[in-house]
């Protein structure tokens, strides 16, 4: 297929505006036109900062979450009409963070994929396996089960979404997965894509997330269903992300 490959950077809970700043103004000397697509998932109390340093350049802007619901008493939260104010295009949904420690079930992911794609919001949905589950041989089961629940509620328009595995094992732990471990379960994903959706199931985007880094980001693309990169800590770094992008051509 044609599509392009995107790199996402997921800046988490980090950054100022002066970090921001001078993070924002390497990448964008360094980026010239990539070959792939770019975005960063930054903070909310940053999307303004961020939308216009960014303005007019090749890099989009993401969000981290967003509310399942579409406005009111639900304090703490960000709607997706709030985000597209902000010229939001992606927002992360179903991180392994916020499965985690906010006890996001697949059901919640599954609204919140909804309600950004009603919202022209395109959502890159998070699945993965924890080391225990890979141990129990369970990995298949757990991504399979994470992403039926988005495709079930959002057949008509599967087509939309990004999809990133991140075994939550190699967030943060510098123990990337290997290529051909990614490989392996992006093929299962996209076996399930082609089941439900076989139009659209190669056009589709799997990231690749977890101790993604300017040294194994190469190989790791070069897998056959592999179609980018989400970046946590290599993100905050331009020449790391940098190298990432070019290697994503
Ligand atoms: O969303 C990004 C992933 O959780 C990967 O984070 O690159 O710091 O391992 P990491």
């Amino acid at each position: 297929t044609t599509k392009k490959k995107l790199i996402a950077g997921n800046w988490k809970m980090n950054g100022s505006l002066a970090a921001n700043e001078a993070l924002l103004k390497a990448l964008l000397a360094g980026v010239g036109a990539p070959g792939c697509e770019v975005a960063v998932c930054v903070p909310a109390p940053y999307l303004a900062q961020v939308q216009s340093l960014v303005a007019g350049s090749p890099i989009a802007l993401g969000a981290q979450d967003l509310s399942a619901q579409a406005q009111g008493a639900f304090t703490g939260e960000q709607s997706a009409a709030m985000l597209k104010d902000f010229g939001v295009r992606y927002a992360i949904v179903g991180h392994s963070e916020r499965r985690q420690y906010h006890g996001e079930t697949d059901e919640a992911v599954a609204a919140k994929t909804a309600i950004a794609l009603a919202n022209g919001i395109t959502p890159i949905v998070c699945v993965g396996e924890t080391l225990a589950e890979r141990e129990a041989g369970r990995t298949e089961e757990v991504v399979k089960r994470q992403l039926a629940a988005v495709i079930h509620v959002n057949g008509h328009c599967i087509s939309e979404i990004v999809v990133a595995y991140e075994p939550v094992w190699a967030i943060g732990t510098g123990k990337t997965a290997t290529p051909a471990q990614a490989q392996a379960v992006h093929a299962v994903l996209r076996a399930q894509l082609h089941h439900a959706a076989s139009e659209h199931a190669a056009g589709i985007r799997i990231l690749y997330g977890g101790s993604m880094n300017a040294a194994n980001a190469a190989e790791l693309l070069a897998e056959a269903d592999i179609d980018g990169g989400l970046i946590g800590g290599a993100s905050l770094k331009a020449p790391d992300f940098l190298q990432i992008i070019a290697a994503a051509r």
